[in-house]
């Protein structure tokens, strides 16, 4: 079965709790991932599956401050399920790419998109290791969860500064983040995933700044 009706028959459509007005697939009990990576040796962790605290954070910062977005060309890096570009598509985005690895990703942001009703580009591949993007901002929802992957998008952060590129992040302080260069702009409730949320400080959303 191709990508997209293993996702579309499995994983149903369902609200996001914290961002009502999206609605993402989503993996439940049922769903069967583990079936996906039986019959496919390139299937990966499956991020997209489920909903993030960054992501979550930084997809309800967006649609309460439509103004950060709107009119701009945007960048949702590492976008999982999308469900930060799909923030920013509905916030009134000129334009949004939505890059990831995950080729499972690409398949759910693209049928993520379709079902709220937003244009999404794609692009499958990491961007972290090219040039700055011709975009006005870089939006990151959890990210930052290896040593080595927070170093390498902390540097492709840093390029896009350079080149004017306004960066938010949005995650629920994990340690990898690189806390010296982020000015706090939000703090929003509920655990990361995993978390009942009782033990958790919560997801953040910040801006991005130079050393
Ligand atoms: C924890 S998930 C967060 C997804 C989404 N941003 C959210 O907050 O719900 C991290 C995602 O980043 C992707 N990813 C990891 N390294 C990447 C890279 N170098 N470039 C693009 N995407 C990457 C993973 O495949 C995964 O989908």
């Amino acid at each position: 079965m191709r990508i997209r009706q293993l996702i579309e028959a499995n994983l149903p459509l369902t609200p996001v709790p914290s961002v009502p007005e999206i609605r993402l697939h989503k993996a439940g009990p049922g769903s069967g991932l583990s079936r996906f990576a039986q019959t496919d040796k390139s299937f990966d962790t499956p991020y997209w599956a489920y909903h993030w605290g960054g992501g979550l954070a930084l997809a309800r910062h967006v649609l309460d401050h439509r103004e950060s977005v709107a009119g701009r060309r945007v960048l949702d890096l590492g976008a999982g399920s999308g469900i930060v570009g799909i923030a920013g598509a509905m916030s009134g985005a000129s334009y949004v790419t939505a890059a990831d690895v995950d080729r499972y990703a690409i398949v759910a942001i693209e049928l993520n998109a379709a079902a709220n009703g937003v244009n999404i580009e794609t692009f499958h591949g990491d961007v972290t290791i090219g040039s700055p993007p011709d975009v006005d901002i870089v939006m990151v929802g959890d990210l930052f969860y290896e040593a080595g992957l927070a170093a390498r998008v902390t540097a492709f952060l840093d390029r896009c500064l350079a080149a004017r590129i306004e960066v938010l992040v949005g995650d629920p302080w994990r340690a990898f983040l690189p806390h010296g260069r982020l000015k706090l702009l939000a703090e929003y409730p509920g655990g990361d995933f995993g978390t009942s949320g009782a033990d958790s400080r919560g997801n953040a959303v910040f801006a991005f700044t130079r050393e």
